[in-house]
């Protein structure tokens, strides 16, 4: 079986009865929704969605999974994918898909947080463009701000739409190179630059699931 999908089986099995599922966002998350929503069918079981995304939104729409709010819900577990895992602290970088900030918003108010990866983005340092959300208006100032933390950014641009990409929240994706060592503290820094909605460093994690080759393996903190 792909790697992606029996990580995502595996999250699924997880998830009891009654719950309230924080639905993450990008192509393995998407395989997680996928399977939820099969256990819902053969086992009949109730599960409320919360949605990190118009993306997970829609899927979890499509595939019959009822959608509450984190207006009004608290989550009991949230499961959502990473473009990359430090092997040694289980440090991440989301918002490859540009929906971090919705993302950490769910997943960081989850009694668990839970991500799901296949071995591929198991590193021993992180590497991937660390994604920040910013207000439009404040790119250039947030941009030079980067720079003097040691980060060269770049406008994220878009593939079919010309132009800046523009987030469910309505802002611009600045991808930061920047070389991450101490996770927390550089999350909080790039926090505190005024323009700044939220950036792709997720320094707490409860428990990452990895598909691989030989089957799938818990790491924890
Ligand atoms: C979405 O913005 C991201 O945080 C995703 O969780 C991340 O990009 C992982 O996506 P894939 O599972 O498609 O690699």
């Amino acid at each position: 079986m792909d790697l992606k999908r029996a990580v995502a089986k595996e999250a699924a099995k997880l998830i009891k009865d009654g719950s309230v599922v924080g639905l993450g966002s990008g192509s393995t998350a998407a395989l997680f929704i996928e399977e939820l929503a099969k256990r819902m069918e053969n086992e009949d079981i109730a599960i409320f969605g919360v949605p990190t995304s118009y993306e997970a939104k829609l899927l979890a729409s499509h595939y019959g999974i009822p959608i509450v709010s984190i207006e009004d819900y608290d989550v009991d577990i949230a499961v959502d994918g990473a473009d990359e895992v430090r092997k040694k602290d289980l440090a991440l970088i989301k918002g490859g898909g540009g929906c971090h900030t919705w993302e950490k918003i769910v997943d960081y108010n989850a009694k668990e947080f839970v991500v799901i990866v296949d071995e591929s983005k198991v590193k021993d340092s992180l590497s991937f463009p660390v994604p920040v959300e910013v207000i439009p208006h404040s790119y250039r100032v947030v941009m030079k701000r980067l720079k003097e933390l040691g980060g060269e950014s770049v406008i994220r641009l878009g593939e079919r739409k010309r132009g800046p990409v523009i987030t469910d929240n309505g802002n611009f994706i600045l991808d930061v190179n920047i070389k991450v060592e101490n996770a927390e503290e550089l999350e909080e820094k790039i926090n505190n630059i005024p323009g700044v909605v939220e950036n792709g460093i997720f320094s707490r994690v409860d428990k990452v699931l990895v598909g691989t080759k030989k089957g799938v393996k818990a790491l924890k903190k």
